[in-house]
């Protein structure tokens, strides 16, 4: 999703610019581009449809230099792809913004503005805030009195950074509704979307809260809150972490995600057992909460949904409390009933979703007893926002497709459904079972990851396919849907899943050899049934792709291809099958040579509506 960074220094940011956006990348976009204020006080713009490759060859070509810069990498709403819809947007030769959000007004304020006698160069809803900023200096204000009244005018979300060339020191940036921290350097400042655009300058940073205005130079930095008045925001020191977005010896970011499982579980339960998994784990007030908690509400986007799917099984089965999932988008606009007592746990490898924290921000009061969030990125909006947060320890997820993330809250609801649990007469031996179990987990996941080559070989029969079948039973249901995702996300073929007992009322229509079948089959309560669903497939002359664990008694045969899975306990299996799933999506993928770790149209982050 759109990126922004910018700098002003004593010193020339065009690099800094650069390198904030190769940092972005992994959000996902599809243009990219920078303007700086030169040494003459003239505005510089670069903005290319395509990767910042094709900015920074322009930048050695032609390179444009300043002291005080904007750089952007757009992921296309409203207008196509392509250089004029790039970012940054200028206005009179003199202002230029950077923008990530959607204004919702906008056509109505470009038909004032055209009114007014500006022309419109792009399709964009930004370049209305450019052209509106552009206005307010030129009668007479300042770039920070210009941007206050120009957000006043604004509906919808942005994070907003704009340069002004008769105040060349200065970057002046707004937020609401859309992520931007303020990275403090020694004699200069910057400002991100997130900070992995600035580790490579400073590990000092400011998150702005909503509705915040700042002015920015080399020399200093003053932050208005909403009503206009001067502020102090905390600065946060972050530690750790710079190395884990290299590639290392791997060829992409999602296969060394996947490989950094056992560590990053490991890692993410730790946490908990230096507490003994204690309610404590989840926050101060924890044990307060969940004293009172009688139902769980979910919500959450993509593969963080489907992490709440495997939860419902285990806080209803493991916890014997009520629990309901639902996808955030459609939460937010549903006139809902909670139970009383009801928890609401949001899910959140960013922390920054936009339906996911509109979520949680809409929330009426008293509809639910206190907010959790489990997230993978700490000071993000949705742990910041939360009454309660737990921290999965995946470390950065670059790759666009959610692989160690996904697993890693699984541990976090496995967590969760134990302590809930014993608030409601969990049995300590089913309790050391589970312990047992996620101490266990690490080294399963290591041994599926050997069985790499033969996934690898089986994705062969996938490439020339255009459509997969995934189906699971009970709790590897949503299992099979996160595999479904993942082929669909990278690979492009379209994939679906299926509980295996709904095969006969539709899909069954789809079955022929052309039509992969993919099967979670653990040895468990629903085998039989499983076995009964894919005889059905079979029968019709499909293909099977059986992810099995040896006792499930699968035979490799005509049709049939059997992928040993090791022989795992029940409560881990939805995390051993995810991980042969993701390589299984990833080796296809790699085979078909999309772009596995930013697959097209899609993005890592995803702040806008
Ligand atoms: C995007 C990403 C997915 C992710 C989803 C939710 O669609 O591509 O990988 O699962 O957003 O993101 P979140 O950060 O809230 O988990």
């Amino acid at each position: 999703m759109c990126g922004i960074v910018a700098a002003t220094a004593r010193r020339e940011v065009s690099e800094i610019l650069l390198e904030g956006l190769r940092r972005l990348e992994y959000r996902g976009y599809d243009s990219a581009g920078m303007a700086l204020i030169d040494n003459e006080q003239r505005l510089q713009l670069h903005k290319y449809q395509g990767k910042v490759a094709a900015l920074e060859e322009a930048q050695t070509l032609n390179p444009i230099l300043g002291c005080t810069g904007i750089a952007h990498t757009r992921w296309a709403t409203h207008g196509q792809p392509s250089a004029a819809n790039a970012h940054p947007h200028i206005s009179g030769q003199r202002i230029a913004v950077v923008h990530n959000g959607i204004i919702e007004n906008h056509k109505a304020l470009r038909e004032e503005l055209s009114d007014a006698g500006y022309d419109f160069v792009s399709a964009t809803d930004t370049e209305v805030i450019v052209h509106l900023l552009h206005k307010s200096v030129s009668e007479g204000n300042t770039l920070l009195e210009a941007m206050r009244s120009t957000v006043s005018l604004l509906e919808g979300a942005y994070a907003l950074a704009a340069i002004d060339t008769h105040s060349p020191e200065e970057v002046v940036a707004a937020r609401s509704g859309s992520p931007l921290v303020v990275g403090v350097g020694i004699g200069e400042h910057f400002l991100a979307s997130d900070t992995m655009a600035l580790r490579q300058v400073t590990d000092r940073f400011i998150y702005l809260d909503e509705g915040d205005v700042v002015v920015c130079s080399a020399a200093g930095l003053a932050i208005y809150d909403d009503a206009g008045e001067p502020v102090q925001r905390e600065m946060k020191k972050i530690s750790g972490d710079v190395e884990d977005a290299d590639l290392g010896d791997f060829e992409h970011y999602m296969l060394k995600e996947i490989y950094e499982q056992p560590h990053a579980l490991a890692a993410t339960f730790a946490k908990a057992l230096d507490q003994k998994v204690d309610d404590s784990v989840f926050g101060d007030a924890a044990a307060e909460v969940f004293a009172k908690t009688r139902a769980v509400q979910i919500v959450a986007c993509g593969t963080s949904y489907h992490a709440g799917l495997v939860a419902r099984y285990w806080l209803e089965d493991i916890a014997g409390i009520p629990c309901q999932v639902e996808v955030a988008s459609e939460f937010r606009y549903r006139k809902r009933v909670a139970h009383p007592g009801t928890l609401l746990v949001t899910i959140s490898q960013s922390g920054e979703t936009a339906d996911t924290l509109a979520a949680l921000r809409h929330a009426e009061p008293g509809e639910f007893v206190a907010s959790l969030v489990i997230a993978n990125v700490d000071n993000s909006s949705l742990v910041r926002e939360s009454d309660m947060a737990f921290l999965t320890r995946a470390g950065i997820e670059i790759g666009v497709a959610s692989t160690k993330a996904f697993t890693t809250q699984l541990v976090a609801f496995l967590m969760l459904a134990l302590v809930l649990g014993r608030h409601r007469g969990l049995s300590p031996e089913r309790e050391q079972l589970l312990l047992d179990g996620l101490a266990q987990l690490p080294e399963l996941v290591k041994q599926t990851l050997k069985i790499d080559p033969q996934i690898e070989a089986m994705s062969a029969a996938f490439i020339q396919k255009h459509h997969a079948l995934f189906l699971g039973r009970g709790i590897q249901y949503p299992i099979a849907m996160e595999g479904a995702l993942k082929l669909k996300e990278i690979s492009y073929i379209h994939a679906e899943a299926y509980p295996a007992g709904e095969l006969k009322h539709g899909p069954l229509a789809l079955v022929d050899a052309d039509m992969p079948i993919v099967a979670v089959a653990p040895n468990d309560d629903l085998l039989d049934k499983l076995k009964s669903n894919l005889e059905e497939v079979r029968s019709r002359g499909g293909e099977l792709y059986v992810f099995a664990d040896g006792s499930a008694g699968f035979k490799d045969e005509p049709g049939v291809h059997v992928l040993a899975m090791p022989h795992t306990p029940e409560i881990l299996q939805p995390v051993i099958y995810t991980v042969a799933l993701q390589l299984l999506a990833y080796h296809v993928a790699l085979q078909k040579g999309t772009d596995v770790d930013k697959p097209r149209n899609l993005a890592k982050s995803v702040t806008v509506e």
